[in-house]
Order: structure tokens, then C-alpha cells, then sequence
């Protein structure tokens, strides 16, 4: 048993998603959640940049003491997981991906749509996931540019309207009667997501499922806090504390009173985070 926090990282807020379950389900555990703020959006940027922020933010929680990561990012995950577990192979470390084999043992029809980033289509695990288990399956995938940032700003609800449906009308004409949220921004807008689509679909949000899985892992491996323990939450972002509280206390209800990170090179040229009142290091 352990009371050290479980890290959590983000492009942004999306990772809320998570964290909110994890704190629904285990109570006890403490929490450092990151948000890559300055960076955000992931989806569209390359393999090689999304890789190195993962291994910046990972190392910073793991540095932090904490005794198991979630990668509470679709994007992220596709890109570095396997990475950072090899890295790291005393921490236990989770990831997100598309929920699409509990979708297609959902789906009567055996059409599944499925909303995510371009970065997590073309992601070796979403494709291995495919060819796994989506033999006689008609996937319907749906790149959703721009979904992620209008969760981050709060976007009105028209534009999000307008925005969802030009991304639902494609699963829609194939009839989809499941549909995925592959990235943790889309729980957030959920409900418009399932007024859209309309009551005979489901819509699969995967945080409640990496809740449980993470429950299980710290279970077999003697990790969850101790009964008694009350779960502390820190919060820390690349970008701007007063920006990030707004959007946490807007989207879970909670300020978090954020504390700002700052990117910088490390002696060897890696991308680290720092508390943004740490000196810089030498160029
Ligand atoms: N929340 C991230 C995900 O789950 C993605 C958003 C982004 O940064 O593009 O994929």
C-alpha cells in the first residue's frame, strides 16, 4: 500500500474526463494531473513532437514520486505509450485507446463509428486494435479537427452543434449504432453528442473502464492507498494557471488552483518541465 499520487497528463483538460472517474472510483488516491496547455492541441502535430512532450511530462510525474501513470490522452497514447513503458518499466503506466472492441460486442448492427484525432488513427495501437478484432466490423472512422479545441475554449453551443454534426452525419448515413469517443476532450460534450446521434445509439465514453483497469492494476501489484487515505489533487499546466482553473472549474466544478510549468532543453537537449519559478537552465 502507497500513498504516493497517480500521475496524469493531458494535452489539456481533455484528461479531466479521467481523472474525474478515477476520483469517482477511488476516493482514497491522490492525484498530479498535467496539462500540456502550451501545446494543445496534439492531434495534428507530428509523431516525433508529441513523443518528445510525453517523455517530458512523464518523467516530471514520475519524478514527482508518483507510483503510476495514465496517459489520460488518446493521442499521446498512440504516439509514445509503448515508449514510455520501456522506459520505464517499474511504473506501472496506462494509456487510452479507442474502446472499439467493447463497441463492436455492443453494436447489433456491426457498425461503429469512431471520433478521434488524425495522430490516433494513424497510431499503431488504434490499427492493431482493428486488426484484431474488427474482422466483419464496418468502422466508420472520423477525424474530428478542431473538436479538442472547442472543449478547450467552451465554445457556444451552436458552433458546437454545427461542428458535431458535420462529424456525426458520415456515421450516421452508415448507421452506426454504436459510436466511440476515441479522445478523452469528447466526453465533455457527450450529452449534445447523444442528442445528435438520438436515443437508439450509444455512445462509449472509455474513462469509467481505465478507472476500473486501474483499480485492478494497483490491487495486484500492492499499490492503492490505504483505506483511511484521503486523495490530495494537484493540478499543473504549460500554459496559464488562471486559464486552466476557469476551464477545470467549468467543465468538473472544482478550482484547482493550478501551478505553471514551463518548458525548457535539458543539458542533453531533451524537453523537460519545470515549475515556472525554477531558473532557467543554461542554453
Ligand atoms: N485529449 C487528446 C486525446 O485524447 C487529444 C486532443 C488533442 O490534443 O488533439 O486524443
Amino acid at each position: 500500500m502507497t500513498n504516493q499520487p497517480i500521475g496524469l497528463f493531458d494535452s489539456g483538460v481533455g484528461g479531466l474526463s479521467v481523472w474525474r472517474e478515477l476520483v469517482r472510483q477511488l476516493p482514497t488516491e491522490s492525484t498530479l494531473y498535467v496539462a500540456d496547455s502550451a501545446h494543445v492541441p496534439y492531434g495534428n502535430r507530428s509523431g516525433v513532437e508529441v513523443m518528445a512532450f510525453c517523455e517530458g511530462l512523464c518523467r516530471f510525474l514520475i519524478d514527482q514520486g508518483c507510483k503510476a501513470v495514465v496517459v489520460a490522452c488518446n493521442t499521446a497514447s498512440a504516439v509514445a505509450l509503448e515508449a514510455l513503458r520501456g522506459r520505464y518499466p517499474a511504473v506501472p503506466i496506462l494509456g487510452l485507446e479507442p474502446a472499439v472492441k467493447p463497441a463492436i460486442s455492443l453494436s447489433r448492427n456491426k457498425v461503429v463509428g469512431v471520433m478521434a484525432t488524425p495522430a490516433t488513427f494513424q497510431g499503431h495501437l488504434f490499427r492493431a486494435t482493428v486488426g484484431r478484432c474488427a474482422s466483419g466490423v464496418r468502422l466508420v472512422e472520423q477525424v474530428c479537427l478542431g473538436l479538442a479545441d472547442c472543449v478547450e475554449s467552451g465554445a457556444a453551443e451552436e458552433e458546437l452543434e454545427r461542428l458535431l454534426r458535420s462529424f456525426l452525419d458520415p456515421m450516421l448515413a452508415a448507421d452506426a449504432d454504436t459510436i466511440v469517443l476515441g479522445c478523452t476532450h469528447y466526453p465533455f460534450v457527450i450529452e449534445t453528442i447523444r442528442r445528435l446521434a438520438g436515443p437508439e445509439r450509444r455512445v462509449i465514453d472509455p474513462a469509467p473502464a481505465v478507472a476500473a483497469h486501474l483499480a485492478r492494476v494497483l490491487s495486484e501489484r500492492d499499490l492503492a492507498a490505504s483505506s483511511d487515505a484521503r486523495g490530495v489533487h494537484r493540478f499543473f499546466t504549460t500554459g496559464t494557471a488562471a486559464r486552466f482553473d476557469a476551464a477545470c472549474q467549468r467543465l468538473v466544478g472544482l478550482d484547482p488552483r493550478s501551478e505553471e510549468l514551463g518548458w525548457q532543453r535539458d543539458g542533453a537537449g531533451l524537453w523537460v518541465v519545470r515549475a515556472a519559478s525554477e531558473p532557467t537552465a543554461q542554453q
